[in-house]
Parts: structure tokens; sequence; C-alpha cells
């Protein structure tokens, strides 16, 4: 049947009609975009266009760029796709075979194109969704064949762009622990540069899944054209810009290759995951915006409600806690105003205790000596003093010091023949294993079958896998990367199919597992153990480009040498909460946190789903100023990180305002005894857009909160 088709669209190549056929455009669009794909007359599929809509584009020429490279032709550089047939040809062509359109609601439409070998019974489907309102395409692939028996993949991308301008400029972001999402900009030369990570796990540790190409120049907030594009995908990921002879660009984006050639069956389907990208011609600033109007509805579960404030006891208890310490902090999250309490690490296991990180994970039973009287008893307190109740874990590990060690040696990843290899002192469960996603999914379900109370779980990751080999795979070992993060997903569906609403946070040691493929199943992640002010300010700066901001946990703690109200006021970016001991605050701090939460509550509609405006970058001057805005209601962030001897800074010009109405401002966060020089003022948009305001003061380490409200 495949076969027919092949010959049918073969045949039609030779009509005298087929200069029609060979003519055929693919346009993907959304309000303000196009892709567009050319078909030739040898059934080769093209990209012609990717940018600002077109009005008409009859006469855009097929170009030269093919939309998904095969290896093992005539490809000179780095390929979409390379695969070995079962006959060991190294070779593979595709062929335009079908396009189709699939329109998931009013918003979301879906193309896509059937490329297939004229050669071999193999096929690749090209999918495309455009997000119309959101200006967002999100491309991922499905391959399948029908051969006598297993095909390699090499290469398979999730999807291949390719560009054409004068010069290139690459924006990403790295780090490691306590220094997440560290900003960088480079031109893009001749040759190949990789971005990638082999982590498995923790995979975001050091290398983020995000990235800009700027074109012709480096972009800034407001001005500039380029991609921004990230992997929907929370394992390996790998990014490849290759600029060729003729200074054309291609970017490919999708699963790492790396140890992972994949013994595709007959009749299998290959899925890969999705690359997300958007357009802009106007610089970061939309770009961020439409990730962020993208995700609040499709790309975070439960964009639309609101999240909770609650207070955590890592940073203030660690491991030393008990149900009478609990039962403080609980009085400590109601004084505050916050709606829960979120219990960390240290509350399980009883043969090998979790009073550090060398011993008990997982043995998810509560600690008898810490809890005697169980969960339950915690969550009866908490909500018997009308607060919530949260939870920690961190089920994919284990303590090699644990009685599941001691019971399932055979449910980890470690090399036969070497020793193990470890990272905070546990190694990785073998996810792949059927038992262990049982045992996993087992480890909430059992927990919130009991408790039915709890109201939020933190789900941490704290290594990456090394010596990697699961007993499961046996003689299959280069699927472990890609069916240990499916197996991740198979677990995260489970859970959800039972629990769709519960918030969950998602936590890697920090932010080492932050991604689009995970988030559909959280409802925030934890950015970075760092809490320093400072720092902060840097590190969620860093998100902001592809996240909103109500999927950022922030929490104030004593990390760092900044006031409360520093530290404070850059909590309140995102999601605020508390990780501090608040048994050692004076009234003054109390009456200030108290206040604070209230007005975050407030403003919570503008915060988490305004639009962003970065308006003065940490990465230029010795300050950053963000905004924002909604239609009535504007809130403005500044923070003075360091200032120079004399040095005076700027006004600062808003953005997202209506220039035409009238706005009073008020500044919040103030602390006792201080008032505003700017609260009570009155302003034009106009004015505000293109005068400004004095927002920085001189005074290092100093910030200021402003609430700008329409008349
Ligand atoms: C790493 C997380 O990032 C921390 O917030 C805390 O939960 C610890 N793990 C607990 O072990």
């Amino acid at each position: 049947m495949i076969k027919h088709v092949v010959i049918a669209f073969l045949v039609l190549l030779c009509l005298p009609g087929s200069v029609l056929r060979a003519q055929k455009k693919i346009s993907v669009e959304t309000e303000h975009l196009q892709l567009l794909l050319s078909v030739n007359e040898k059934g080769k599929v093209f990209q012609s266009y990717l940018g600002e809509k077109l009005s008409q584009y009859n006469s855009v020429e097929t170009g030269r760029h093919e939309a998904y490279v095969p290896a093992g032709t005539n490809n000179l550089f780095e390929p979409a796709i390379s695969v070995m047939h079962t006959d060991g040809n190294p070779s593979l062509e595709l062929l335009f075979a079908e396009e189709k359109k699939d329109k998931t609601d009013d918003n979301v439409t879906v193309t896509t194109v059937s490329l297939k070998d004229p050669k071999y019974p193999f096929e690749v489907l090209l999918h495309i969704a455009a997000y119309y309102r959101e200006d967002i395409f999100k491309s991922w692939t499905e391959i399948k064949h029908q051969e006598k028996g297993p095909v390699t993949l090499y290469n398979f991308a999730s999807s291949m762009l390719h560009f054409d301008a004068h010069k290139y400029w690459l924006t990403n972001f790295h780090g490691d622990w306590a220094e997440e999402m560290k900003m960088q900009e480079h031109e893009l030369t001749s040759g190949i540069k990789i971005l990638d990570t082999k982590l498995g796990t923790r995979a975001a540790m050091y290398q983020a899944p995000f990235f800009f190409v700027s074109l012709d120049e480096p972009a800034t907030e407001t001005h500039g054209a380029l991609i921004a594009g990230t992997l929907a995908w929370t394992g390996n990921f790998r990014f490849a810009f290759e600029v060729d002879e003729q200074n054309s660009l291609r970017v490919i984006a999708g699963m790492n290759n790396y140890a992972s050639q994949y013994k595709l069956l007959p009749g299998q389907v290959f899925e890969t995951p999705a690359f997300i990208f958007t357009y802009s011609a106007d610089g970061k600033g939309t770009a961020s915006r439409n990730f962020h109007h993208w995700a609040s509805t499709y790309g975070v579960l439960d964009g639309d409600t609101q999240r909770t404030v609650l207070l955590n006891n890592w940073e203030a208890t660690g491991f030393d806690f008990n149900e009478e310490k609990l039962a403080g902090l609980f009085d400590n999250t109601k004084k505050l105003g916050a709606d829960l309490f979120l219990l960390d690490d240290g509350w399980f296991a009883n043969k090998y205790p979790r009073n550090d990180d060398h011993t008990g994970l997982g043995d998810w039973q509560e600690n008898k000596t810490k809890l005697p009287n169980g969960i339950g008893h915690l969550v009866k307190t908490a909500t018997g003093k009308n607060i919530k109740f949260g939870i920690w874990v961190e089920p994919e590990m284990v303590n090699p010091k644990s009685e599941l060690y001691e019971k399932h040696p055979d449910w980890i990843l470690k090399l036969p023949n070497r020793e193990e290899d470890y990272f905070r002192n546990q190694l990785v469960l073998d996810l792949i294993n059927p038992k262990v996603q049982d045992f996993v999914f087992g480890v909430l379900d059992n927990m919130l079958t009991a408790n039915p109370g709890i109201a939020y779980i933190k789900w941490d990751c704290n290594r990456m896998i090394t010596n990697g080999w699961s007993p499961y795979l046996k003689d299959n070992q280069s699927a472990l990367y890609i069916e240990y993060t499916r197996s991740l997903y198979q677990v995260l569906k489970r859970l959800r199919a039972k629990y769709a609403h519960l918030p969950i946070m998602l936590c890697s040691g920090g932010g080492g597992r932050i991604d689009y493929g995970a988030l559909p199943y959280f409802t925030e992640f934890w950015p970075s153990d760092d809490t320093d002010g400072f720092e902060r300010v840097m590190i969620q700066w860093g998100y902001s480009y592809f996240f909103p901001s109500f999927t950022v946990a922030n929490h104030v703690t004593s990390w760092g040498k900044q006031s409360l109200k520093f530290r404070t006021d850059v909590a309140m970016m995102g999601r605020l909460g508390y990780d501090i001991n608040l048994d050692k605050f004076s009234d003054a701090e109390w009456q200030f946190s108290q206040q604070a939460v209230k007005d975050y509550k407030r403003l919570y509609p503008v915060i988490s789903h305004g639009d962003l405006y970065r308006l003065i970058s940490p990465y230029q001057e010795n300050r950053a100023v963000l905004m924002y805005a909604s239609k009535e209601k504007a809130v403005l962030f500044s923070y003075t990180l360091h200032s120079r001897y004399g040095e005076s800074f700027e006004l600062v010009k808003l953005q997202g305002l209506d220039p035409k109405k009238q706005y009073q401002l008020q500044e919040i966060n103030l602390e006792k005894g201080r008032s505003s020089s700017l609260s009570g003022k009155v302003y034009g948009g106009d004015y505000l857009m293109k005068v400004g305001l004095p927002v920085t003061s001189r005074n290092e380490l100093s910030s200021m909160v402003l609430e700008i409200t329409a008349q």
C-alpha cells in the first residue's frame, strides 16, 4: 500500500501537470509569522521562508535549503536525520508524499508533511503546530518504517531551520549548581557550534536548553531580528548551529544522539520531542512575551490558577526537625499570611534514617523518631491551623545505604565491572524497568492515598547519570538516555491521570532540570538553590527569557547580605515563598513581610500574567529594572546592584503602558519609617514611556517596587 502511494506520486511528477504540483507551497502561519515550505520538481521539500508574515508568497523562490536534510546521499553538512537500513545502506532520500492540516482548536493548527524514501519503506512525518495568537511554532517528527528488521537511527532531529543573514549571534545560558542561567552571547562563525548535555537526569545543570539566534546584529530587547528556541525534553538535548561556505546557517534541534543509536523496529513509531520556537523582528522582549503567553495556556500545568505563597523549612532547619518544631513553623506560616507549609528533605527512612544526605534515600516511610505520628498527623495539624501542607520527595534516586538498595540491587543504573560512581552520595534508579516505574509512582500514590490532604509536592532530582547501564535494557544499552526520559514521562502521565491538578514543583538540586517537556506535569520550578538576592537578580533574569514569572519559585532566605527588603523585592518578581527562620524576625520584619505577602497576593494577576518588559539589563549596567504591565496596572522592580563612585543613573523609560492614560504611582515594600518621593504622583503613560522615572537609587544593593495604576 505504502509503495503504491509513493509510485502514484512519482508518476504524477512525470505528468505535464506536475509543474503545478512541483510548485506546491506549504504555508504555516500564526497571527504575525510565517514558515513557508516548497516542494520542488523532484519532490524535495525546502524551507523557503521564515519570518514576519508575507502579504503574498506565490513568488517566493524555493531556495536551496532542504527542510529536513537526510544523510548519506549528497548532503555535505550536519544532517537532520541519518539511518542505516536493514540491508546496510546508510542513506536516506526524503520526498514529499502528503500534506495534512489539523485544527486542534480555534488557535492551534498542526501541519503534517509526510516524507517518504522512494526506494525503502521509510517515512518521516514533519509536524509543525502553529499557535496563532501567541506566535509560537512547535515542530517535531515521527519516524517509522516497514523494513524487514530494525533500522538504526543515528541522528533524529526534531527540527531543522535555515537562515541567510549577514552575521549570526548566538545567546545561550549555562551554569552549574547555584549559578544557573548565566547568559552569554557570541558570533557564530563558519563551522559548527554544539550546545548539548550528556547528563541524562539532571540534564540542564551545565547547559540549559534555550537559545536565541540574532540575525545580522546582536538583538536588544526592542530591536533586531531573531529566533528564540527550546527543546521540550527532560533529558539529553543537542542544538547544532552550522554556518556553511555560503554563510547560510542551519539550526538543528533535538534529542542528543550521544551514546544513543536507536534500533527502530518495523511498525514502531519513533517520536521526537517538540522544538518550540518563535521569531521576532523587534528584539528579545517580544520573543519572551510570546513564550510567556504560550506557556500560560499550553506549556505549564494550570497556568491560570493562582500559585500559593509557601514557607519551606530547608534553609531554616535542614534535616534537623521534629513534630514540635514543625508545629511552630505551621504557626509561622499562618502568621506570615502564607498559604502552605512545605516540609523538605529528611522526614523519612528508619533502618538508615535520613539525617543527612548519605542515607535513607529510597525508603519512603516516615522516620519514627522525627515524626512518630506520621504525615497524617502533620496534615491534620496544618489543616487545623488553616494552612495547607506539602512535602518533598526524590523518588528516582537511592542511597547505597538504604533498604531499597539492599532489596533491589537490580533496580539501579550502574555499570557491571566498574565501581559505583556517586554524586551527592546517591545513585539513579533504573526507571526504564516497569517495576521501578510502579515503585516511583507508588511512592507518590501511596502517600497521597493515605494522606489526601497533601496539597503540594516538591519533586527533586539531585544527580545526573554517570556509569549509565540499565540492567533492564540488557543488550540494548544505547536506548538508555532516550528511554529514561520517556519512562519519566510515563510515570508523570500516570500520576497526572490520578492527580490532575495537585501543585508540584519541579526541582533538581536547584535548576538542573527545567524544560517544557516536564512543565506540562508541573505547576512551577525551583530555579536555583542560590537565593542570595544579588545572585538571584541575575538567575531570575536568565529564566525570564523563556518562562512566565509565576512558574519561577522564589524564596526569601538568609542567603546573601542584602536587606530583607531587597531579598523580598527579588522574590516577589516570581512565585513568592519563604525559607527562613522567622523566629528570628523583629517586629518590624514581621510587619514588613506580612504586608509584602498581602501586596503580592493583591498584585498577583499583573506580576504573574502581565507582559514582561526588561528595561535595564544587569548584563549592561550596575542595576536591573523590569516591569510587568497589564491594561490597568503595572508593577516595576528596580535594583541597584553596584554603583561606582559618583555614578548617576539615567531615568528609566517604561514600556507597555497606554500613552493616553494617566497613571498614579505608589511605592510598596517600604521599610518602616521610609517614605517615597514617587508615591502619589500622577503621570501620563506617554510621559512615562518617553521621558521616564528616577527609579534607581545610588545606594548599593537597594531596591524599589512601584505599583503603577491607570486612573
Ligand atoms: C536540593 C534542592 O534544590 C533543595 O531545595 C533541597 O530540597 C535539597 N535538595 C534537599 O535535599
